[in-house]
């Protein structure tokens, strides 16, 4: 579907053709309308009314022709499933004894099933830290051992929920934590879904749809465990039949909505009507996000991994032990320039929906520099035109004054 996609060129230096200019305006219109513009979004936690209480989030998005479904959980590795249908009416079943059993298969399912027309789901595996002053190592630098999510607890997300912003938070430290690295630290997975298009005020400012749902990732407090530490996040998604997911950059000339960042990443299943996550190759290093607490996030190459994967039972539940897993690094900051080592602190985010990825029009002042840069040849002879019309009926208006 990226048919249209803009060419890169150094967005400093040489300026884009007006050729380019309208056609990249030409195809960024369209894809906006398609998908559902508003939806009816509910978020529960699902209890288990007999086993110890779990962390099981279900958003419900309905459209006038379809249901989106998300499901959250910390059960395992934190873990998301994105089931798309095609109905308003399908519901998701919990059934939590074969969810918590050793198997999980059949303990999530949506009905009616033949609705289904998208699903996947992402798991967020491992939490990497290097050390990037390790100069005999190569970048990002040496590893240190590896924080296993599945290792993690988890707060009660019930207290989190807000129905207002359509939020819930994860927030959760190392069960087993000998260091005390994160006695004051955690990491968080703050959710959001939407019910209509928008953009958030916090910078990376990531247009969003109905189709959507925001993931931001902030790990904050803990303490590192070197002087210029750099952290990655591993992240694990099923592959649709044989084939990993694709991986795809696309460039921009506006960076008005996230200072110097011009490219837009994105992950995309290769079914027809598909699914995607899309974020910026951004992260920050202060909760106030800024140009100068910016740093790159770089994603390695995806991988069918050799090494086991820490299960999701969740995942399972859906999707049975078919695993063909493919997985991909989060890198964020660089050796130099802002880090997390600024304030112990360092987010980012994304965002998992369905259809055609929100593809960012021109934003407003770009728009105005354009019209200006294009049309000022034609108003300066539109503005001569009047002149010479109407110059000499108002000078007639005049005459009649003694
Ligand atoms: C979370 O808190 C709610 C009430 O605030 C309680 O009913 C539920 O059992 C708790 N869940 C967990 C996972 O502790
Ligand atoms: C929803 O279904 C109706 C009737 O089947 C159809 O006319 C309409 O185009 C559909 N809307 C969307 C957004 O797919
Ligand atoms: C849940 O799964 C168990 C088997 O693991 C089964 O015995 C039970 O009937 C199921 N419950 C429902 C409500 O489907
Ligand atoms: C955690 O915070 C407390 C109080 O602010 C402080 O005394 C302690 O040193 C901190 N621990 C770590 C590991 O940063
Ligand atoms: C961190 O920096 C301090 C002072 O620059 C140095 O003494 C210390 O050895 C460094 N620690 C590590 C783990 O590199
Ligand atoms: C992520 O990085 C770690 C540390 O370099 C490496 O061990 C792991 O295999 C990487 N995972 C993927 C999926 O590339």
């Amino acid at each position: 579907m990226r048919s249209c996609k803009a060419p890169s060129w150094d967005s400093e230096r040489c300026a884009p053709s007006p050729m380019l200019l309208f056609s990249l305006l030409l195809c960024a219109a369209p894809l906006g309308l398609l998908g559902e513009e508003t939806r009816q979004v509910s978020l529960e936690v699902i209890p288990d009314l007999l086993g110890p209480p779990e962390n099981l989030l279900h958003i419900r998005a309905v459209g006038s022709n379809s249901t989106l479904h998300y499901v959250w959980s910390s059960l395992g590795p934190p873990a998301a499933l994105l089931v798309a249908t095609n109905t308003p009416h399908s519901v998701l079943h919990v059934n939590w004894s074969r969810l918590l059993s050793s198997e999980p298969t059949g303990g999530l399912m949506v009905f009616p099933e033949d609705s289904i027309q998208f699903s996947s789901a992402l798991v967020f595996t491992r939490l990497f830290e290097f050390d990037s002053t390790d100069a005999a190592a190569k970048p990002p630098g040496k590893p240190y051992p590896p924080y296993s999510l599945s290792k993690f607890s988890w707060n009660n997300i019930t207290d989190s929920l807000d129905l207002v912003t359509l939020t819930a938070t994860f927030q959760g430290h190392p069960t087993d934590d000998p260091t005390g690295a994160f006695a004051n630290g955690s990491l968080i997975f703050k959710v959001q879904a939407f019910s209509k298009s928008g953009r958030p005020d916090q910078p990376p400012r990531l247009l969003h749809t109905a189709d959507t749902c925001q993931l931001e990732v902030a790990l904050t407090g803990a303490s590192p465990r070197g002087n210029h530490s750099l952290f990655a996040l591993e992240v694990a998604t099923l592959g649709q039949g044989p084939d990993c997911p694709s991986m795809q950059e696309q460039h921009s000339i506006d960076d008005e909505y996230a200072p110097a960042v011009f490219q837009l990443n994105q992950l995309l299943w290769s079914s027809l009507l598909s699914g995607f996550v899309q974020w910026r190759p951004v992260a920050f290093s202060q909760k106030q996000g800024g140009r100068e607490s910016a740093m790159p996030c770089q994603a390695s190459p995806l991988s069918t991994t050799a090494y086991h994967l820490p299960q999701s039972p969740v995942v399972r539940a859906f999707f049975g032990s078919r695993s063909i897993f493919c997985a991909f690094n989060l890198t964020f900051g660089a050796s130099t320039g802002p880090g997390y080592w600024d304030q112990n602190y360092l987010s980012w985010s994304m965002l998992l929906g369905v259809g055609t990825p929100p593809v960012d029009t021109f934003s407003p002042l770009v728009l105005g520099i354009m019209a200006v840069a294009l049309g000022a040849p034609g108003l300066m002879l539109l503005a001569g035109g009047l002149f010479l019309l109407l110059g000499p009926k108002r000078y007639s208006e005049y005459q009649p004054i003694n």
